[in-house]
């Protein structure tokens, strides 16, 4: 049961003055983004454009910039979400000549979506068609023209220019966006920029970021001689945002449940009568949408708590954009607005009059771990700075209140920041790019946060192994170089460049296409509906394990005209398999290049595909102990105990010991879960990969 956290236990601490200074990890990952819409709320949408404009925070410090720009190589831009970064600096820059000559301003986003729908709305501000002075450059899809002077891509594909044009001679000034988010590309993309900016003294860059660490960003683009502050070649600008004192208040005893506490928070102020709406920060959908429903439960009990009305409203980043309009629109008179988040309201999205902030201190972020060579989506408690940045949410209109479902103890324990993206993945693709980008000592590339060594040793040791690289470090070509340019992770990749020696290329390209996405089937809600989806879903079911069962219903769904009604009956995701149908053309055009045939093993042959498998994933296996668990392969003796997921087919299967398990996916909680796994044969691990085998 959760505590119901009495007013009197919650203490309030010195109110603080929060400034932006911050960097956090958003919900999305690379995976996420797809789903999820990209909705811009535009609060001025019935003026004109030009009015629009001149309404940005950003437009004040317009000249400021420009004179900073003169004098400095590199800026960071701090200012909150909508105040106007991304779409106006670029325009700023065109407008003083920074495209003059024919060269051009690039900027770059984490995201896909963002880098179209910003394109899209630049080129409407200028009133000229997308593609032409302004356009955008994806992964498979450029929007561009000879005549293109300001250039949306993502941040991988800038890192991929690059390959090309090492010195990024074509663009004048370099907009590194969103680097709050402190993505793996864009970390990458600053040690890179700063070998080019000394190289290109007349090349700028701008730094830009809602939230970012900006003292951090400047001291490692500067180079300036040692106490010499007339040499420094990097600046700071901050964009004017109001600031009012934000009162912490922090809970006194730790809290067992944050959901439910989070409900309860919400009703102590509602009692309370004090006005505000109150954002709520959960780590995920599910509990977001638990937190709506508990809330209208609990309401339905207590008549009259309040002067007041409620309106409960969910916030996440697959919520369709109608739903999240919601959010913007101010409650009617007399009606306070409760929004339940994910962390996308922390810099992503920026919403008008909020006075209380619950805090319940967790965030959903993807962790990797060496030992098993995987990344999970793992629930880790905040940084404070992150905390710090989910308070100062509250402070933009008035003075506003923050309630920390933790102890002020426990605040005292969090990381100071939260960990950039690149510490907590594999390095293994990031190294072969590197490589492909002519960097000689990876590991004394500059990072702007070293990744830690043992992800460093592995990610070597791995690539050793799939024979990317040579004992010097060096690429081995063709294998090598493909991998590094290959969307894919370079177990994946692997998998697909060996594919014609097991005839199963398609069914491969089938598997990394559906990696891609979370779920093929559905999960109903309702009990009785679960076991209906159970039955009809178990007809795909392959004793071999998950791998050729997600394969069996990607099959019947194209088999079916790859259509919704098939995909009603069987409970299966039709987002995510039309989503993994685009995908799976997509990498065809990668594999064609590199002269993989299309051939598939048809059904006939399994074994052909788990074969394959293992060919890229051998360092991915897990052995049945008499225990009754697996144990890794690796080092049996001292793996922690691995299960089988619940979600995965072979969850209800009676193992003998000794059977060997290939995973390609695992969940950590209590326990450490392989999710997507297949059943293989050791004689097969052999063959495929001696090299590993012999050495252990
Ligand atoms: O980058 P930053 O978050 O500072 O702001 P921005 O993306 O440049 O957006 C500034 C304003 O432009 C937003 O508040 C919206 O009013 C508008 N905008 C829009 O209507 N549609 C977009 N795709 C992007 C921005
Ligand atoms: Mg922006």
């Amino acid at each position: 049961m959760a505590k119901f956290i009495d007013p009197s236990s919650i203490r309030a601490s010195q109110p603080a003055n929060f400034v932006h200074n911050d960097r956090s990890t958003l919900e999305h990952s690379g995976r996420a983004e797809e789903n999820s819409s990209n909705f811009v709320y535009n609060p001025n949408n019935r003026l004109p454009i030009y009015a629009q404009r001149s309404k940005l925070p950003i437009c004040a410090s317009r000249d400021h910039l420009m004179f900073l720009l003169e004098k400095y190589q590199v800026v960071v831009v701090v200012g909150e979400t909508g105040s106007g970064k991304s779409s106006q600096v670029p325009q700023y820059l065109v407008e003083v000549g920074w495209a003059h000559h024919g060269k051009q301003i690039a900027v770059t986003q984490p995201r896909r979506v963002a880098a179209v729908s910003l394109a899209a709305r630049v080129a409407e501000e200028r009133n000229c068609m997308l593609g032409d002075e302004v356009g955008y450059a994806i992964r498979f899809d450029d929007c561009t023209s000879p005549n293109t002077k300001i250039k949306f891509l993502t941040d991988g594909l800038l890192l991929r220019e690059m390959m090309g044009d090492p010195l990024l001679e074509k663009f004048s000034v370099i907009m590194l966006d969103e680097a709050h988010e402190r993505s793996i590309n864009t970390d990458m993309l600053a040690g890179l920029l700063k070998k080019v900016l000394k190289k290109r003294s007349d090349l700028r860059v701008i730094v830009s970021s809602a939230t970012i660490d900006a003292q951090k960003m400047k001291d490692f683009f500067n180079v300036k001689k040692r106490g010499d502050v007339s040499t420094d070649n990097a600046a700071i600008l901050q964009i004017e945002g109001r600031c009012f004192p934000v009162e912490i208040m922090y809970s006194k005893h730790p809290v067992d449940d944050y959901v439910k506490a989070t409900v309860d928070t919400v009703l102590i102020i509602h009692k309370s009568n004090a006005p505000g709406d109150v954002l709520a920060f959960l780590t995920g959908q599910d509990e977001v949408e638990e937190c709506c429903r508990l809330l209208s439960e609990k309401l339905k009990n207590v008549a009259n708590i309040s002067k007041y009305k409620i309106q409960a409203i969910p916030m996440y980043s697959n919520l369709p954009a109608r739903e999240q309009l919601k959010v913007f629109q101010r409650a009617p008179s007399g009606t306070r607005k409760v929004i339940f988040s994910t962390n996308i309201a922390e810099t992503s999205i920026t919403i008008d009059n909020i006075i209380h902030i619950i805090d319940c201190g967790f965030v959903k972020t993807t962790v990797y771990d060496a030992d098993f060579n995987t990344e999970t989506l793992t629930v880790l408690p905040v940084s404070q700075a992150s905390a710090n940045q989910r308070a100062g949410r509250a402070g933009r209109v008035t003075s506003g209140k923050c309630y920390r479902l933790y102890s002020e103890d426990e605040f005292e324990k969090l990381k100071p920041q939260s960990v950039p993206e690149l510490q907590r993945s594999s390095m293994a693709f990031p190294i072969l790019q590197l490589k492909a980008l002519g960097v000689s000592n990876v590991a004394k590339f500059d990072f702007l946060s070293p990744p830690p060594s043992k992800n460093f040793a592995r990610a070597l040791e791995l690539l050793f192994s799939l024979g990317a690289i040579d004992a010097k470090v060096e690429l081995i070509n063709p294998i090598g170089n493909q991998m590094a340019e290959m969307p894919l992770n370079p177990m994946f990749a692997k998998c697909l460049l060996t594919a014609n020696e097991f005839d199963c290329s398609d069914e491969i390209l089938t598997l990394c296409a559906l990696m891609q996405i979370k779920n093929v089937f559905h999960v109903p809600s309702s009990g009785k509906e679960k076991m209906k989806a159970a039955r009809v879903q178990r007809e795909f079911y392959a004793t071999e394990g998950d791998h050729m069962t997600k394969l069996n219903v990607f099959t019947s769904y194209v088999n079916n005209r790859r259509s919704k009604s098939w995909c009603d009956k069987y409970y299966a995701s039709y987002a995510s398999l039309n989503r993994a149908y685009h995908i799976k053309e997509q990498l065809l055009k990668y594999a064609r290049r590199f002269g993989i045939e299309l051939t598939s093993a048809k059904g006939f042959d399994d074994d052909k595909v788990l074969r394959c498998l293992c060919a890229g994933f051998f360092a991915n296996v897990a052995i049945y102990t008499s225990r009754g668990c697996f144990r890794s392969i690796r080092d049996p003796v001292s793996s922690p105990d691995l299960f089988i997921h619940p979600d995965s087919v072979l969850y209800t299967v009676p193992f003998n010991s000794g059977t060997y398990v290939l995973f390609t996916e695992t969940v950590h909680s209590t326990k450490i879960y392989l999710r997507e796994c297949s059943i293989v044969k050791s004689d097969w691990l052999l063959q495929v990969a001696p090299h590993f085998y012999s050495v252990r």
